[in-house]
C-alpha cells in the first residue's frame, strides 16, 4: 500500500524543501515536521495497550502506544533528521542505523555497515528521506527482513514513481508512507523536480 500525504500543511513544507533559500536547519526542521506527520498516519491503525497511570484523580487505566515494539531504522545520513524526530514522539523504542551510500557512476546504492536492535515481531519504521530508484530500500528491507520483523513500514519524504513501483514489486508487503510523490527520475537518477540531495542541503556539504 502507498499512501502520499496530501494535505495544504504538507504540500507548503514541501514547498519550503524545495526553496534553495532554506538553509540546513530550517531544511532538517521541516524534514522532522513532516516526518512526525508520517508517523500519525502509519500508526493510526496501531493497537493500543492499557496502562495504569497516576493521575490528578487516582490511579486510571489509559491507552498507549506500547513503544517498546517499534523500531526507527533509519538509512544514513539522510535518515538522521527523520530519526531523531520520530524517536521524539516515540522515546521508548529502538533506533537502528544502516549506512548506506548511492555509488554515483552505478547508481547501486552501498551498504557499508549496520546496527539493527532486536526486530523480531516488531514494527519497523525504515525512514529515509529520498526514495529514487528504490535500490536502497530494497536492500534496507532484506536486510531487516531476515531479522524476522512482524511489519515493515517505509517513511520518505520524497519520491519518484519509478522507485515506489521497484519497492511496491519487489516488497507488496510493505507498507509506503510519503509526504510528496514527484514527477520521474531524470538520466542521473535524481527526483524531478525534487529537493536535491538531501544529506548535503541537511548538513551543508558539498
Ligand atoms: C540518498 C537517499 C537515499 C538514496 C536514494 O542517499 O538518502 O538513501 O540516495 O536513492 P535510491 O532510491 O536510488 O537508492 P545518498 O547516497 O545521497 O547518501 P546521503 O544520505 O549520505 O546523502
Amino acid at each position: 500500500m502507498v499512501y502520499e500525504l496530501s494535505n495544504p500543511v504538507t504540500k507548503t513544507l514541501i514547498t519550503h524543501l524545495r526553496d534553495q533559500k532554506s538553509d540546513a536547519i530550517r531544511f532538517r526542521h521541516t524534514v522532522a515536521e513532516l516526518t512526525k506527520q508520517l508517523v500519525y498516519e502509519a500508526l493510526k491503525e496501531f493497537p493500543l495497550v492499557q496502562k495504569n497511570i497516576k493521575t490528578w484523580q487516582g490511579e486510571q487505566n489509559f491507552g498507549t502506544i506500547d513503544e517498546k515494539n517499534i523500531v526507527v531504522a533509519s538509512v544514513l545520513r539522510a535518515g538522521m533528521p527523520m530519526l531523531d524526530s520520530a524517536i521524539e514522539l516515540l522515546p521508548e523504542s529502538t533506533a537502528g542505523f544502516l549506512a548506506m551510500k548511492r555509488d554515483e557512476i552505478t547508481h547501486k546504492s552501498v551498504l557499508y555497515y549496520d546496527r539493527l536492535p532486536e526486530c523480531r515481531e516488531k514494527t519497523i519504521l525504515l525512514v529515509d528521506p529520498m526514495l529514487a530508484t528504490g535500490g536502497s530500500m530494497c536492500d534496507a528491507i532484506e536486510l531487516i527482513k531476515s531479522k524476522n520483523p512482524m511489519k515493515i513500514i517505509m517513511l520518505n519524504i520524497i519520491g519518484a514513481p519509478e522507485g515506489i513501483d521497484v519497492v511496491t514489486s519487489v516488497h507488496p508487503d510493505v507498507d509506503i508512507y510519503i509526504s510528496q510523490i514527484d514527477e520521474r527520475l531524470n538520466s542521473n537518477k535524481f527526483i524531478i523536480p525534487g529537493l536535491g540531495d538531501v544529506g548535503d542541503r541537511s548538513y551543508n556539504t558539498v
